[in-house]
């Protein structure tokens, strides 16, 4: 061994990956300019945009979309402590928060009074204004969509609209004009017809890596805001196939199963937090792109999900310094399906889910948020990883009845009736039918 720094990251304990928000997976130098909001911006300043293909990006277009990073991060680790505390307890949690920020934000476009502000307050946005958080997002599109060389980082927005149905024509512009969203018209009165084009869309946008997100749409729906990322990247050192063994991976102090283990040895960027119990550790892929594994101490898992924080991991960002590294981490993939009206409504988007909504920028019509549903995988091996995400935002009429689901209750079996009476809250009647066909 040389005289340089060697580390084995153990493989027992639990790896959390997070799949980072992308200002935070820009390389060196992205951090310094963290919080860096440009102020107001003029009607024309999208018109710098439009450079070529190969040109690099003007220095400022970067900084712009830096503005969302903290923001951002909050709105992360918030929501990852929601889905952990979710009642059934999954063992792997796996979730695009830029994906939801990006699904929400455009919404926002559309929404005013206490719905927006109850949503901006949720994705920490509460200080800033619509148009730095949306030219912020207009930069990150651009800048996603050009990123091509050596890894595939798309993001994607569309509206699916009820054909015929009356929209702010600003809101469908501001959302083409910041989110690159097109929109496409759908009967949501044909079922099926429409959930099939809904998942065409998204399994193009993700590689066919989702191809179920949509499994059933109200007849009642006035539109459905979609956002999809996908990612594909190589390692900048790919781990040797040959290396990989099965050795076993503890989850939990009883429990160990067996996993494909990867191997790799070479120069990493890493940290070890002692007093945070936490060991980290940069993975870059080819580009702009990197994976961060937070590896709690043995045992420690808990104390470290409970403290995860921004200002941790900004920390640990700016902490982590290369040495050499043998890294062992199992071949994995990971998904996650959440519903997330619950736990936005948790987190304080309240209004946007009544009748009380007030989604006057977006359609003339009464409607409320009825879901906001998300789902992401990841799959990781030798050679880099693939990961998508998919987030989608149902805005239905309201006071419409929904059309329940039919339930079949036969009562083939003796019974009690009761017959009430609503106004005086009694019960008029109560009998027990044992036999019907008795006389
Ligand atoms: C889509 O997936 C296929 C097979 O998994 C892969 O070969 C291809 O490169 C992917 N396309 C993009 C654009 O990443
Ligand atoms: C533990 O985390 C805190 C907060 O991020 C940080 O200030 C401290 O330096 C960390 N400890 C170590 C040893 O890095």
């Amino acid at each position: 061994m040389d005289g340089h720094k060697m580390r084995v990251i153990l493989h027992c304990g639990v790896i959390a990956a997070l799949l980072l928000s992308v200002a935070w997976a820009t390389p060196q130098g992205a951090d310094d300019h963290e919080g860096h909001d440009h102020g107001p911006h003029t009607a024309d300043h999208h018109h710098h945009l439009h450079h070529g293909e190969d040109e690099s990006h003007p220095q400022h277009e970067g900084q712009q979309s830096y503005a969302l990073s903290k923001p951002n991060a909050d709105f992360t680790f918030a929501l990852y402590k929601k889905l952990s505390a979710l009642p059934e307890p999954q063992s792997n949690i796996f979730f695009s928060p830029l994906s939801i920020s990006m699904a929400l934000s455009m919404l926002a476009l559309g929404v005013k009074g206490d719905t927006f502000s109850e949503l901006y307050q949720a994705l920490g946005y509460a200080e800033m204004t619509p148009e730095t958080v949306n030219v912020a997002y207009e930069h990150i599109f651009h800048m996603l969509g050009h990123e091509k060389e050596n890894m595939q980082l798309d993001v994607s927005s569309a509206v699916a609209l009820r054909s015929g149905a009356s929209v702010v024509d600003k809101f469908l512009e501001d959302a083409k004009h910041y989110f690159e969203s097109e929109p496409f018209t759908v009967d949501f009165t044909k079922r099926d017809v429409a959930i099939e084009e809904i998942n065409k869309y998204i399994a193009q946008q993700t590689n066919n890596t989702i191809t179920d997100m949509v499994k059933e749409v109200d007849s009642d729906t006035l539109m459905i805001l979609i956002n999809c990322i996908y990612f594909r990247g190589e390692w900048q050192k790919m781990f040797n196939t040959k290396l990989t063994k099965q050795a076993d991976f503890h989850v939990d102090e009883n429990t160990k199963v067996s996993v494909d283990m990867m191997q790799n040895q070479g120069l990493y960027e890493f940290y070890e937090d002692k007093d945070n119990f936490t060991t980290v550790l940069r993975l870059p892929y080819k580009g702009s792109a990197s994976m961060i594994i937070v590896l709690p101490d043995e045992g420690k898992m808990k104390e470290v999900e409970d403290s995860i924080s921004t200002s941790h991991f900004k920390h640990w960002i700016d902490a982590m310094e290369e040495g050499r590294v043998s890294v062992h981490m199992p071949k994995y993939s990971a998904s996650g399906k959440y519903s997330l009206k619950d736990t936005l409504t948790a987190m304080g988007v309240v209004t946007a889910f009544l009748d009380t909504a007030d989604f006057s920028g977006m359609t003339t019509e009464p409607v409320k948020l009825s879901k906001v549903e998300h789902q992401a995988v990841l799959r990781v091996d030798e050679k880099g990883a693939e990961a998508a995400a998919v987030t989608t935002v149902e805005i239905v009429l309201r006071g419409i009845p929904r059309p329940q689901k039919m339930k079949l209750i036969e009562i083939n079996r003796p019974f009690f009736v009761f017959i009430t009476d609503r106004s005086t809250k009694s019960i008029l009647f109560m009998g027990k039918i044992s036999n019907p066909a008795a006389k």
